[in-house]
């Protein structure tokens, strides 16, 4: 469930009007509602509730400061991938022991950053970054606390670009190989083999891929906890999340809107819980899009309607650098005007696209809309997970405003930038 509905005619998140904000802020504008947010997390959380854990959120996903603030009140641990995360973590009131890294490509210096901060664990994803982690935690004089991520070879039923855990997927260590990966670590001196890990991918709509994952890894699991004394298994991320159908998604009770979209918590947490309950571990999850993604909107002016013999295109102000996901997943959002259509308005195909120049800068494609007029306000639904944090200045656009909702309070969680930030740091000769 979500914080957004009409209201009076006019799309609202929480108590509040985006029509109001759109006019107040400008456009395009980010709205994220923190009581959607703090629900998700609640509700996840509770239906995991027979089990020692920790959710880590992974917060590539969102990044903003008051997003992660907020949940770190919640009791949330982070999942993060570089350095500047684990920054915006303890910016934001975050506990680095609460915070596991993952990523194929650490750095020294975010390795090393990471340890003098005293983070959890390490998800280490090939054996040349456990010496690395070893020589630099040898030249700290600590001890770094890791754990293997690995690649179960399970088809998460996703798209190409965000399914992870294929043997042909640059991630972790194959199931055939982690014992010797394991016998590697505990020869190294300057590690603490703490646990064990795995993320299969994105965006996952059915239980299948997640029971499959744990079926191939629990052998492997309990044989680590007896060999090494592991204290925690960490299941990953990749719950997905109502695309199709989002705003009715919102009064409903929650995935179980549209036909494609099998998936609930309570499907999820049925299918692992009692398997993970056996293992007497800790279990670590790193829920992303499933926090955050319902929880934001991504809002556009109309600019201009074209109109041609092949296509009728709606021009918005928004663009592929603001939201890249239908550019580069062919990700689909449900787009719905800020004033509520009659419901007998007629419907017909538009492209709508932004201003930049490339082909690929749509935000959807013979999409069934009502009429839209230049100065109309549409929001792009679901647009709260790898929305902004994915965004870029292409074209010279600078990055767009923030604003985190909760009841009737507004706050400006992110300043829109000026042409003066566009620039900065940059030098001519
Ligand atoms: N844990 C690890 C190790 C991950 O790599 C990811 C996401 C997550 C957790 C969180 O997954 P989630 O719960 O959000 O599915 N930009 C893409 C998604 C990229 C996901 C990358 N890894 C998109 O917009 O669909």
């Amino acid at each position: 469930m979500h914080q957004f509905h009409y209201h009076h005619q006019s799309l609202y998140c929480e108590n509040v009007s985006l029509t109001q904000l759109a006019t107040e802020y400008g456009t395009p504008l980010y709205v994220y509602s923190a009581t959607t947010i703090r629900e998700n997390f609640r509700r996840l959380n509770s239906a995991l509730d027979p089990l020692d854990r920790m959710v880590c959120y992974a917060m590539k996903a969102n990044s903003n400061l008051s997003v992660i603030n907020l949940l770190a009140q919640e009791g949330s641990g982070f999942d993060i991938v570089s350095g500047g995360e684990l920054y915006r973590v303890l910016k934001a009131g975050g506990r680095a022991d609460r915070c596991t890294f993952a990523g194929v490509g650490k750095t020294e210096g975010d390795i090393a950053y990471a340890l003098r901060e005293g983070i959890y664990c390490f998800n280490v994803e090939s054996e040349a970054e456990l010496e690395v982690i070893n020589r630099i935690a040898g030249s700290l004089g600590v001890k770094a606390p890791i754990a293997i991520r690995v690649n179960p070879n399970v088809d998460a039923q996703t798209h190409k670009y965000i399914s992870t855990g294929k043997s042909q997927n640059k991630f972790g260590i194959g199931l055939d190989r982690a014992s010797d990966v394991y016998k590697i670590a505990a020869s190294l001196p300057h590690l603490k083999i703490r646990g064990v890990q795995t993320h299969i991918g994105s965006q996952i709509l059915q239980t299948a891929p997640f029971a499959e994952a744990l079926e191939k890894l629990i052998p492997l699991v309990q044989q680590l906890k007896k060999d090494y004394g592991i204290e925690f298994f960490s299941f990953g991320g990749g719950v997905g999340i109502v695309y199709k159908e989002a705003l009715a998604s919102g009064s409903k009770e929650w995935w179980t809107s549209s036909e494609t979209q099998k998936i609930t918590t309570e499907d999820y947490a049925k299918t692992i819980v009692p398997t993970l309950q056996k293992l007497g571990l800790r279990i670590l999850f790193e829920p992303g899009r499933f926090l955050v993604g319902n929880a934001g909107v991504l809002l556009n002016k109309v600019l201009y309607v074209k109109e041609t013999p092949a296509k009728n295109f709606v021009v918005v102000d928004g663009g592929m650098n603001d939201l890249i996901r239908p550019a580069l997943y062919e990700g689909w959002h449900e787009i719905v005007p800020l004033k509520e259509p009659k419901t007998d308005a007629p419907l017909a195909p538009v492209d709508i696209v932004g201003p930049v120049c490339e082909s690929g800068d749509f935000f959807a494609q013979d999409r069934e809309l009502p009429p839209l007029k230049a100065d109309d306000y549409i929001a792009l639904m679901s647009a709260g997970a790898y929305g902004f944090v994915m965004s870029s200045s292409y074209n010279s656009r600078p990055l767009l405003a923030e604003i985190l909702v909760e009841g009737d309070k507004v706050m400006v969680a992110r300043q829109r930038q000026t042409y003066e930030d566009l620039i900065q740091g940059e030098h001519q000769p």
